[in-house]
């Protein structure tokens, strides 16, 4: 049975006293949801990180990027080996934002990934189509790349501990969910895709969620289909008491 994995994405969104009054209010519920096999938590901001990593025993505590180096000449990055120092477990890589915004390419993320698995931090590798892809009926083919060039050269083994987010751009940030039919058919299709591309054995362990306008009103539809293990959720993780609402869902 794989647990359900529940992912708030902060985003640019609360400086270190807003993200320390979270997770201190949080903590006591996450631990709650453990016992019942449903993992909890956020990736914040790179700043919050030092002074909120001391919760990751606690909830899930993750970083929303990294550089895929150990340290050099890159200004204003933040490299993996930094955050496992500090003790981060988990890492978005490869979100649509920084898709478009920053230029990001599955072949980078690949590199992040196995990065990230070597320091046992567990990637939450986001992949799904734009509005234009989706209107040209384009939404595996494109999936379908993301996953292969970002899961290159991976083995079954690194699967223990692995998140794939499917997120459809249109979906994100626009109160615009995708349908269920959908989540679960592109969920499905990633879950083949795991199979055929690495194993059996690593399709049945990988840990995928749906994103994109997942609220307390629509959560539990995507939390009990077949091949949705969770939800990444950006906009509707920043308050304590919805956002344990929305989690609850998944019981
Ligand atoms: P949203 O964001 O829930 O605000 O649509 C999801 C995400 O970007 O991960």
């Amino acid at each position: 049975m794989r647990n359900k994995v529940i992912i708030g994405n902060w985003k640019m969104h609360k400086n270190i006293d807003e993200a320390v009054t979270f997770c201190k209010s949080f903590k006591k519920y996450s631990n709650e949801m453990k016992k019942h096999n449903v993992l909890v938590g956020v990736c914040a901001p790179y700043i919050d990180l030092a002074s909120i990593a001391k919760y990751s025993k606690d909830m899930i505590i993750g970083a929303q990027n990294c550089h895929y180096e150990d340290r050099g000449a890159f200004t204003g990055e933040i490299s993996h080996s930094m955050l496992k120092n500090i003790g981060i477990k988990y890492c978005i890589i490869g979100h649509s934002e920084r898709r478009k915004y920053f230029n990001e390419t599955s072949n980078e993320c690949n590199k992040k990934i196995k990065v990230l698995l070597e320091d046992n931090i567990i990637p939450v590798y986001c992949v799904g189509e734009t509005l234009e892809e989706y209107e040209a009926n384009n939404t595996k083919k494109v999936v379908e790349k993301q996953i292969k060039e970002g899961l290159k050269d991976l083995t079954t083994k690194d699967f223990d501990n692995f998140v794939i987010a499917y997120e459809p751009v249109w979906s994100i940030g626009t109160g615009k969910s995708a349908s269920t039919e959908i989540a679960e058919s592109v969920c499905k299709y990633i879950r083949d895709l795991v199979a055929k591309l690495i194993s059996k054995e690593a399709s049945d362990k990988v840990i995928i969620q749906y994103g994109g306008s997942v609220k307390t009103n629509n959560a539990y539809d995507y939390l009990h289909l077949p091949d949705v293990d969770g939800v990444l959720v950006g906009g509707a993780s920043l308050e304590v008491d919805s956002f344990k609402e929305l989690a609850s869902k998944a019981l």
